[in-house]
């Protein structure tokens, strides 16, 4: 396989040019982690210093890090850049779903900002510790709602803007969210009128816990406001005062919750907490992307998942980047899009899914040709293996082979990069996430635990200790938080993906190992898919696996019985997926279905997921072992009517 090194441009301007320096900085990392945290820490400004670095106990899932420190999440995004003088900087380039539309927020109108809306929620009786939903789409007010609850110390739970009534609601409901934001309708590729109030009347309707709803007006479209618990974000603004001191807080205290799925049908709170995620946010994002001042930073994620809290907001702003946040889509006027606003704002360092660019690959080469793409430096992927194809057509395509690709892995649960090559140092492969980042330890361990020395390896991922981003907590469920990462291999962080190890000691992410499958860069639990279609009246039982699928990566296979007596018909099928939309989202609807009389069982009546694995993808001649199953019969009929 071709090796791709770092060109000597991007060499000579890095923050780290050379296997030497990452070398060293990184055994400074793992010899002596207090010193070499104590250090990066000081990119935070804390109101006041930490007692002790870190301390940990992986056996009762306890981890602290800056303990007794203080500081503020929003002061160091936006506050201190405009006390260093940098307030008519450009923090915040927001691009619109329409071509004509961008707004540009510098760091003096960010904070302005920021502070009427943090009154308006201290207005509404938000304060510290106190929940806050926010269900929007990417308009600039969500970043600004996002940095306004950090403000005030209030905990922000977001919940992606396409996830269905029911979800929102079972969200808001596990934290007991005091207030939700949301926005009248969305405005997203072709369509210009997302139902977002709407979708949160019904939600709020079975969430005691929310008083307020605080709407933003973006498209004007006629909504019903409750009065008295109904708000204007305008409205709520005007009447707020200018001035809100930012709350201390303590490096534990949470900053977030961000819900993922799980192997159980209820979503995870993965919980953050203030001093650790900023200080570790803000170090990945300055080394991994390379960020010099002023250069122009676009990720491309939405802020309802992980990689917009860390690499949209926190961490690029604490850097005081320029960052962007995108309203639409990749396809939307037209396959050009991204390229477009490339050339457009001049972006410099471009973070995307490898979903996007197998989408746009498609659509051939003549896209991106059209526009002048000079400007980018570094690319990035995050969410998915990127597969060698999509990655070649990154580099030579979109970087004109001159901008090294870090291809970031990472998960909500750890709050930030732990496996990347860097720009200026790492010799990339296409499909490898290369080398560990500073302080982190990843082990490979077989089935029992063991752990698989050496190079030309392959087991279970997991860390051998604590990082400052890590989650502290499941919200409400610390034992779940124990039982889902610390138990199965005692002592260690279990990320849940499969990784191998080549013989340079790069390691490469196989996918997932437990019952999550990530469709679009997307985790669905297959859990809360098979929930869903199990409410459908017909149904007796469903099982949900995840096939290879060209575009996005894992699409979701359904296998369902029927209860006796129920007929199959096209309607059952398309009932079934309108569930999974209603009560999940789009993103979880199945691509396919196939109706069974029966499924592989053990004898102790569990799913073999595996043998439905392999028939939804087609790999009927290798099934594994059936000699367990209760009644093999069963497989033979699923093999002959797959689909
Ligand atoms: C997968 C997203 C391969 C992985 C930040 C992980 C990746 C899950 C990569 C977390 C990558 C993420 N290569 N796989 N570069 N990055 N993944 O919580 O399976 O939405 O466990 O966080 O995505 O997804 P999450």
């Amino acid at each position: 396989m071709q090796k791709y090194e770092p060109n000597s441009k991007t060499r000579k301007n890095a923050h780290i040019g050379s296997i030497e320096d990452y070398k060293k900085l990184y055994e400074h990392s793992i010899n002596n982690p207090e010193d070499f945290w104590a250090e990066q820490a000081e990119r935070i400004t804390w109101f006041k210093k930490w007692d002790k670095i870190w301390e940990w106990d992986f056996n009762k899932a306890n981890i602290t890090w800056f303990e007794g420190a203080k500081l503020n999440a929003c002061y160091n995004c936006v506050d201190r850049h405009v006390d260093a003088g940098y307030g008519a900087k450009t923090a915040l380039i927001w691009e619109g779903n329409n071509p004509d539309e961008t707004r540009n927020y510098n760091y003096n109108e960010l904070l302005e900002k920021v502070q009427l809306t943090a009154n308006a929620l201290k207005n509404l009786g938000v304060g510290k510790g106190d929940r806050v939903c926010i269900y929007m789409q990417m308009i600039p007010e969500l970043a600004i709602a996002v940095l306004a609850c950090a403000r005030i110390g209030a905990v922000h739970s977001v919940v992606f803007g396409a996830f269905a009534p029911d979800s929102l609601e079972a969200r808001i409901n596990d934290s007991e969210c005091k207030v939700l934001i949301t926005q009248d309708t969305g405005v997203r590729g072709t369509k210009n009128d997302i139902p977002m109030k709407s979708n949160a009347d019904i939600a709020v309707k079975k969430t005691p816990s929310i008083e307020n709803i605080l709407v933003v007006k973006r498209t004007g479209s006629p909504i019903e406001m409750v009065e008295g618990r109904d708000v204007w974000w305008h409205n709520a603004l005007a009447s707020s005062d200018a001035e809100c001191a930012p709350e201390e807080m303590d490096a534990e205290d949470p900053l977030f919750i961000l819900y993922t799925s799980g192997s159980t049908g209820k979503p995870k709170g993965v919980m953050h907490t203030t001093g650790g995620y900023m200080v570790y946010t803000s170090t990945t994002h300055h080394y991994i992307f390379d960020y010099h001042p002023d250069e122009i930073y676009w990720c491309t994620a939405d802020i309802g998942w992980i990689t917009g809290h860390s690499y949209i907001i926190y961490g690029p702003m604490a850097n005081r980047a320029v960052t962007m946040m995108f309203e639409g889509v990749p396809n939307y006027p037209d396959f050009g899009r991204f390229w477009e606003i490339i050339e457009k704002h001049k972006v410099n360092k471009f973070y995307t899914a490898p979903t996007a660019l197998r989408a746009l690959m498609k659509e051939g080469d003549k896209w991106p040709n059209k526009y002048n793409l000079d400007s980018l430096k570094i690319l990035g992927t995050v969410g998915e293996p990127i597969k060698e194809p999509e990655w070649l057509w990154y580099h030579n395509i979109i970087g004109k082979e001159k901008c090294p690709i870090v291809d970031t892995w990472w998960q909500t649960e750890t709050g930030g990069i732990l496996i990347t090559p860097l720009p200026g140092v790492t010799t990339t492969k296409p499909g490898s996430a290369t080398l560990p980042f500073f302080g982190i330890i990843p082990e490979l361990l077989d089935d029992e635990g063991n752990v698989l020395e050496g190079n030309e390896v392959e087991g279970n991922l997991a860390m051998q200790r604590p990082w400052p981003g890590m989650m502290r907590t499941v919200y409400g469920d610390h034992q779940r938080f124990f039982e889902t990462y610390f138990e199965k291999f005692p002592g260690k962080y279990f990320s849940g993906d499969g990784c191998k190890r080549d013989e340079d000691g790069y390691y490469w992410i196989t996918g997932r190992v437990d019952d999550v499958i990530i469709v679009s860069g997307h985790n669905l639990g297959t859990a809360e898919i098979e929930g869903s279609i199990g409410g459908h009246p017909s149904v007796a039982e469903a099982a949900v696996v995840g096939y290879p699928h060209e575009i996005k990566g894992n699409s979701i296979y359904a296998f369902v019985t029927l209860r006796t007596g129920h007929e199959i018909t096209e309607d059952t099928r398309t009932e079934i997926i309108k569930r999974v939309r209603a009560d999940i989202g789009p993103h979880a609807s199945p691509e396919k279905i196939q109706f069974t009389e029966g499924l592989p069982k053990t004898r102790s009546g569990k799913i073999m997921r595996r043998i439905l694995r392999n028939i939804a993808s087609d790999n009927i001649d290798d099934l594994g072992d059936i000699s367990t199953l209760a009644d093999p019969s069963v497989v033979s009929s699923l093999v002959d009517e797959r689909i």
